[in-house]
């Protein structure tokens, strides 16, 4: 990839939209979703798979959704329905998307911003309660509505500024704030004693422990990851101005989630396997097995679990104001709504939702969809099939619906600037990634029927 190319003088601008779509990529999929996954799915034959998933298709989708928005200069559903009224399906689709992932997100970024105060309110103190602590903590009926609410409020403000004066400036100052904090934790971690076995963990491939659920699960990953499937990267496109060079910036953002991922891996791995805890156990990973490894560390560990967290709740937030905009973008856009309108009834929708998705992990727990509590079924509902759907319709719609010479001069800027792997790219998204997608989604809707 040719990431020298950058102009001086687009240098500004391009920065701001690099880090609204890293900040959009970059998210609780990184830090909280992709080490457990790594850690359930066996380690390295995971990390292999998913790598393989984001390289050959993530990228390309990325490009493809680039490609659309600016094209048509609109938001996910006015993109699709601008060339065809009857694509408008599809963009609806990923504006339900939003609504979903948004049913149970912030959930979890509410999680993530009462740890940066329990790290410092005694949390630390008795290592062995701190597993109890978390169950009792997301079980509760209160203390996580309330957080999420905070959690919330916090995207309306973002949100209700507009692009460029809330999500792009967010971005800007919050994404590099994130990089240097995961590295500093990430250093902490490979020199504790006993490091190099979460290292091996990480990168030396078993693939006696790879399934069908083990490809399944790496695919969603790889949408849910970079943001893909759903029209937020076409959103974020429509904003690109036409000098921008679609695929290298693709590459360049994906390349930053995938960074982002690894790091979080190494600073958790090493640390996890140090102190001799266990890897796979699930969602609780950054909650339990993190905060654990940081009391064990002593006083400092109080000092690292604050910036951990506050890490954490900022890259969840940067990826939910671009949730909450596919939503938002589409009710001024389509149904002609002033913005501020369009975000507190979102929001509001959204909430409604959340309060759902966090009391099934209590007083609802009982209640099931198709056999599961409500968080469980936005999250499973998403990643595994309304994502999914939501590239292979992307990919059928760029690949046999739009113009082959078109798509060329799109991605070459009007053929000022060259993009060798045109036909790969091409091959790839009309063919390939049809097919690889439907056998992930038809699998993805069977395991969730069972
Ligand atoms: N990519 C985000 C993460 O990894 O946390 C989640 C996400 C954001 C998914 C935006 C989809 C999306 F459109």
């Amino acid at each position: 990839m040719e990431k020298t190319t950058v102009k001086r003088e687009n240098w500004g601008s391009r920065i701001g939209f690099i880090m609204a779509a890293a900040g959009s990529a970059v998210g609780l999929g990184n830090i909280w979703r992709f080490p457990y996954l790594l850690g359930e799915n066996g380690g390295a034959a995971f990390l292999l798979i998913y790598l393989a998933f984001v390289v050959f298709i993530g990228v390309s989708v990325m490009t493809a959704e680039f490609a659309v928005g600016r094209k048509s200069s609109r938001a996910a559903v006015g993109a699709f329905k601008n060339h065809d009224k009857r694509w408008t399906f599809a963009g609806v689709i990923g504006v339900l998307s939003a609504f979903f992932i948004m049913g149970f997100y912030p959930v979890v970024g509410g999680w993530s911003a009462a740890y940066v105060v329990k790290s410092v309110t005694g949390l630390l103190a008795d290592p062995e309660a701190i597993g109890g602590a978390f169950g009792a903590f997301i079980s509760g009926s209160t203390q996580p509505l309330v957080w999420m609410l905070v959690f919330m409020i916090l995207n309306v403000v973002i949100v209700a500024k507009g692009i460029a004066g809330g999500i792009e400036k967010a971005g800007k100052v919050l994404m590099p704030v994130l990089f240097g904090l995961l590295i500093l934790i990430a250093v902490r971690s490979l020199t504790l004693p006993g490091a190099a076995a979460g290292l091996v963990y990480m990168f030396k491939p078993d693939f006696s422990v790879v399934t069908g659920q083990t490809f399944l699960a790496a695919l969603g990953q790889a949408f849910f990851s970079l943001s893909l499937g759903m029209g937020c990267m076409i959103t974020y496109g429509s904003y690109l101005n036409k000098q921008e060079n679609l695929a290298n910036n693709a590459a360049l953002v994906t390349g930053m989630d995938l960074g982002v991922a690894l790091l979080a891996g190494v600073a958790m791995f090493p640390a996890i396997f140090a102190f001799g805890m266990e890897p796979a156990v699930g969602p609780g990973l950054v909650f339990v097995v993190i905060p654990s490894v940081f009391a064990a560390m002593g006083g400092i560990g109080t000092l690292l679990s604050v910036i951990f967290f506050v890490a954490l709740t900022v890259a969840a937030l940067t990826s939910s104001v671009s949730l909450m905009e596919v939503a938002v973008s589409y009710f001024i856009d389509e149904r002609g709504m002033e913005r501020k309108k369009a975000v507190y009834s979102t929001a509001g929708a959204m909430s409604v939702l959340c309060v759902l998705s966090s009391l099934s992990m209590g007083v609802m727990s009982g209640v099931t969809v198709l056999g599961v509590g409500f968080f469980d079924f936005f999250d499973i509902l998403t990643d595994k099939i309304f994502l999914a759907i939501g590239g292979l319709l992307l990919a059928v719609f760029v690949g046999w619906f739009l113009d082959k010479e078109e798509l060329r001069q799109e991605l070459t800027n009007g053929g000022t600037i060259k993009f060798g792997l045109f036909e790969g790219w091409y091959f790839l998204i009309k063919y390939v990634i049809p097919v690889a997608v439907a056998i992930v989604a038809i699998a993805g809707i069977r395991s969730i029927e069972q």
